[in-house]
């Protein structure tokens, strides 16, 4: 690694450039990079900006005195918009981010004092601001300067340097205001700035930060981070890091640590794969694997889940738990659901996080609400968790993303340790949020002595689940195949039910996703209220038929398509003789625990939706309108 400092303002360049890059990933619409001038230029105070909608490498040049780089939304930004109008400000946009800039220049406009800091004008401008936001500034008049905050939208500032830093804990300043609005007086008390106030590189020597949604775009020049709280204001100047903030956090911490990620660069590099989510796909035997690492003993049959632990006794005496995800991530509550009402023998309420706010569902201190989110800032996810907490429910993070909003928030949790997923259609999380559940289900019920049985033999199911994992995926010829029958249809049904119905859900939403084909995950059971009617020679229908308890059930089902003309196509296990009598196509895969079928189940799915994908000619990690992570509304 080349630590020289400061770098050319090619190297920062490309450097931006590079990270923006990893971000494509989360679905963006439009890039930006903005440099401060090089050595003569930053005495003319000068900042180079680029921006331009679409992909990042449409970049166009344009000057600017704030320069704002925004991720989230402004909610109030019309009135905003209205009140700077009125005082003569002129907009070029109609975006939110706009508003930003412009009001930051404002505050600057009115100033009381010449000398005011970089960082007060932040604070003065985010007190206006509604919504999810996370925000870094420049300006010409700061040169040299960055301020950073954030608020309901994720931001880290990486660290970088080869000399020891002055500290691993950065203490936050806390500065006592009494602002009313942009122009009032700010009656700052904040203890100067001194070596143990901020952070350095001991002796003077060199420190690199990095500002980042998201740490894909700077693991490649450090692992070394720092995570940010609603309302941190983090500014650089001098080199030199500091943190301030007017209220106290959420979590009460006087400082914010310096943490090191375990994220390695190649794991957000496509290697020999076509696309991320083709990759992440074939990571799953890894990524299980390591969901279960250290935590599953498969000799003693007992599981511990370090998060957890202190949590159990209380977790055990609640009244009924509540599983609150969205998208994919809702959709490993619903398919883990029956197993964990079996394993705690408690009620379990599955929802999605936007609907169980729009009912203003009732919560009470002795509920257990688990909030399931690979990316850990999901907004509604996010949102129905401080729901949950303000009415004194325990909260738990099933998460994949360490330092999240989420797994920060949540009083205990379980990192899935699946690795970064990147594609925006969610696989390998799924996975190993489904495992994760499982695990909590079997740590819940060690002591159950009717339950040893059932136990030991899901933990069998556990510790063969790589094998057969990569068993299914030796299908994927066999799927490409099908995708080719498939792929100029206009719908595909995807229908089973009991602990498979959460793989229809999940296999039709990742057809929606990539392939912008009509699919609907379907409940057999439901199959004379209404999709009947759908059945007839051209419609393709995937029928999910496992040998377990509701097997019959599902052969009825498969009759009924069958009496209709319909062609089904069966995912089934390999022993099953009667099924494939019926159907139009087979796929045949390996057996397990029924409880842990919807894992293998769900991968021909997967891999199906890839495909499709591909021959349709989509861009299969960057889906039209999709976002890998919804930090809105
Ligand atoms: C977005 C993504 C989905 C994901 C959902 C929930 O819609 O495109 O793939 O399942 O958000 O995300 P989370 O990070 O909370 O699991």
């Amino acid at each position: 690694m080349n630590y020289r400092v400061p770098r050319t303002r090619k190297e920062i360049f490309e450097t931006l450039i590079k990270g923006l890059q990893r971000l494509e990933y989360r679905g963006y619409d439009s890039a930006g990079v903005a440099i401060d001038g090089n050595n003569h230029e930053v005495k003319e105070r000068h900042i180079q900006l680029v921006k331009k909608r679409g992909k990042v490498k449409a970049l166009d040049e344009e000057l600017y005195k704030f320069v704002v780089i925004h991720n989230g939304i402004i909610t109030n930004y019309k009135d905003l918009r209205k009140f700077l109008e009125s005082k003569g400000y002129e907009f070029e946009s109609e975006t939110d981010t706009e508003t930003i800039a412009k009001l930051i220049k404002y505050v600057f406009d009115n100033r009381e004092t010449e000398d005011i800091t970089f960082s007060t004008l932040v604070e003065r401008v985010i007190q206006q601001l509604e919504g999810a936001f996370a925000l870094v500034f420049k300006s010409i008049h700061y040169p040299g300067e960055a301020v950073a905050t954030r608020r309901g939208s994720p931001l880290l500032i990486g660290v970088r340097s080869k000399y020891k830093l002055s500290t691993e804990q950065i203490p936050i300043l806390y500065r006592s205001c009494t602002i009313e609005n942009a122009k009032s007086t700010c009656k700052a008390r904040t203890r100067r700035l001194d070596s143990s106030t901020c952070l350095h590189a001991v002796g003077d020597k060199a420190v690199e930060f990095f500002f980042a949604s998201d740490a894909s775009a700077i693991i490649e020049h450090t692992n070394r981070v720092i995570f940010l709280e609603d309302d941190d204001i983090a500014a650089v100047a001098d080199g030199k890091l500091s943190i301030h903030r007017v209220k106290r956090s959420a979590s009460d911490d006087p400082s914010r640590a310096i943490q090191t990620l375990q994220m390695e660069l190649q794991q957000i590099m496509k290697g020999n794969f076509s696309a991320f989510m083709q990759k992440e796909i074939f990571e799953q035997p890894e990524s299980v694997f390591n969901t279960m690492r250290g935590r599953v003993n498969f000799e003693t049959n007992t599981v511990l889940l370090g998060g957890l632990k202190d949590h159990l006794k209380e977790i055990r005496r609640c009244r009924r738990l509540i599983v609150i995800g969205c998208g994919t991530s809702y959709h490993a509550a619903v398919a883990t659901r029956q197993v964990l009402e079996e394993l705690t023998e408690l009620p379990v309420m599955v929802e999605l996080a936007s609907d169980f706010l729009d009912r203003n569902t009732p919560v009470f201190r002795d509920d257990v609400c688990f909030f399931i989110s690979q990316s850990g800032e999901t907004a509604d996810t996010l949102l129905a968790l401080r729901y949950c907490k303000d009415r004194r429910a325990l909260t738990v993070g099933v998460t994949n993303t360490v330092g999240s909003s989420i797994s920060r928030e949540t009083d205990c949790g379980v990192h899935i340790n699946a690795g970064p997923e990147i594609g925006v259609a969610s696989t390998k999380a799924y996975t190993s949020q489904f495992i994760s559940l499982v695990m909590f289900g079997l740590m819940m019920s060690e002591d159950r002595i009717s339950l040893q049985s059932r136990r030991q033999e899901i933990i069998r199911g556990l510790r063969a689940l790589p094998e057969l994992i990569k068993e299914v995926l030796s299908l994927d010829e066999k799927i490409h195949d099908l995708a080719l029958e498939l792929y100029t249809q206009r719908s595909l049904l995807v229908m089973g039910r009991g602990y498979n119905y959460a793989t229809c859900l999940e296999g039709a939403l990742k057809i929606k996703e990539i392939t912008y084909m009509h699919s609907e995950g379907i409940l057999a059971g439901e199959l004379k209220h209404g999709p009947l009617a759908l059945i007839d020679k051209q419609m393709p229908v995937i029928m999910l038929i496992m040998k377990d308890p509701c097997f019959a059930k599902c052969q009825n089902a498969l009759q009924q398509v069958t009496a209709r003309q319909g062609r089904p196509i069966i995912l089934c296990s390999r022993d099953d003789t009667e099924s494939s009598k019926f159907a139009y196509k087979t796929i045949e895969l390996p057996h397990t625990v029924d409880c842990l079928q919807g894992i293998l189940s769900v991968i021909p799915l997967q891999l199906l939706s890839f495909h499709l994908a591909v021959l349709r000619g989509y861009d299969v990690d960057f889906p039209r309108n999709l976002a890998k992570s919804v930090t809105v509304e």
